[in-house]
């Protein structure tokens, strides 16, 4: 069976951090639905400008574009392994559209990592936050910063501050996501999928968490 895995949490929980080097330690990829949006505004592409409209004011993106982003992405031959879902589902319509899929590919959900945080860390973290424009890598101007400012030690690429981590935007992402996206660690835990990481620790200690589950299931 071709395991995928949930990465959840509320903004500013880590799951992009944690995905990326998860993903590629596991030697599957990270599939995140906010980074393909980002992508997808920087070519100002039709699917791009629309996303754009709810995301700079901290809404999610109606389901159905969301769903139909998500459906083309995996079936991409590099998902023949599994991969890491950063973002998706967010909504209990995506988290069923995703069962979907899955039973149509062959495939199935293995773990959901909750990743918790106190919400007083998370507007920290996302007001500090720095996201590189080529491929989504992630700094913070304290608990991570780059080698040299302003460069993504990556890929070279600039370093920027989403429009999204302003402090009244952040506000509506949170209440958005207790809304929206909570009532899936439920869904989850009813499926006996959810496991709880413990995101307040260095990024490090959490990554090792998040293998440790990992491996232990792959
Ligand atoms: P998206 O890009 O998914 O944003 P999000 O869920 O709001 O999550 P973030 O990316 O803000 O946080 P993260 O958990 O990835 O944290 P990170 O690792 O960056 O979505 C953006 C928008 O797109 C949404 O608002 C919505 O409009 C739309 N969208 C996306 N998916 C959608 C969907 N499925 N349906 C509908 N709409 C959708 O870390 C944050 C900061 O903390 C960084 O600076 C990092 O360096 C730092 N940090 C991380 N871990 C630690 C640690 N352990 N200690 C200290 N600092 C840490
Ligand atoms: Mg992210």
């Amino acid at each position: 069976m071709i395991d995928f895995f949930v990465f959840l949490g509320p903004p500013g929980a880590g799951k992009g951090t944690q995905a990326k080097v998860v993903a590629s330690k596991l030697g599957i990829p990270q599939i995140s639905s906010g980074d393909i949006f980002r992508e997808n505004l920087k070519n100002k592409t039709e699917l791009g400008i629309k996303a754009n409209q709810f995301i700079k004011i901290g809404e999610l993106v109606p389901d159905d574009i969301t769903i139909s982003m998500v459906r083309e992405r995996i079936t991409n031959a590099d998902c023949a392994s599994g991969a890491i879902l950063d973002g998706f589902p967010r909504t209990p319509a995506q988290a069923m559209a995703l069962d979907e899929m899955l039973v149509e590919t062959g495939c199935e959900i293995n773990k959901v990592p909750y990743i918790r945080v106190p919400e007083n860390e998370l507007v920290e973290r996302l007001s500090g936050r720095l996201t590189c424009r080529a491929q989504g890598h992630v700094f913070h101007k304290k608990f991570n910063p780059p080698k040299e400012p302003g460069v993504c030690e990556h890929d070279g690429s600039e370093l920027y501050q989403r429009e999204d981590d302003k402090p009244e935007t952040v506000a509506r992402r949170i209440r958005v996501y207790e809304e929206q996206t909570q009532p899936l660690v439920d869904y989850y835990l009813q499926r006996g999928l959810l496991v709880e990481i413990d995101g307040d620790q260095q990024i490090d200690q959490v990554t090792a968490d998040l293998v440790n589950l990992l491996e232990m299931v792959a």
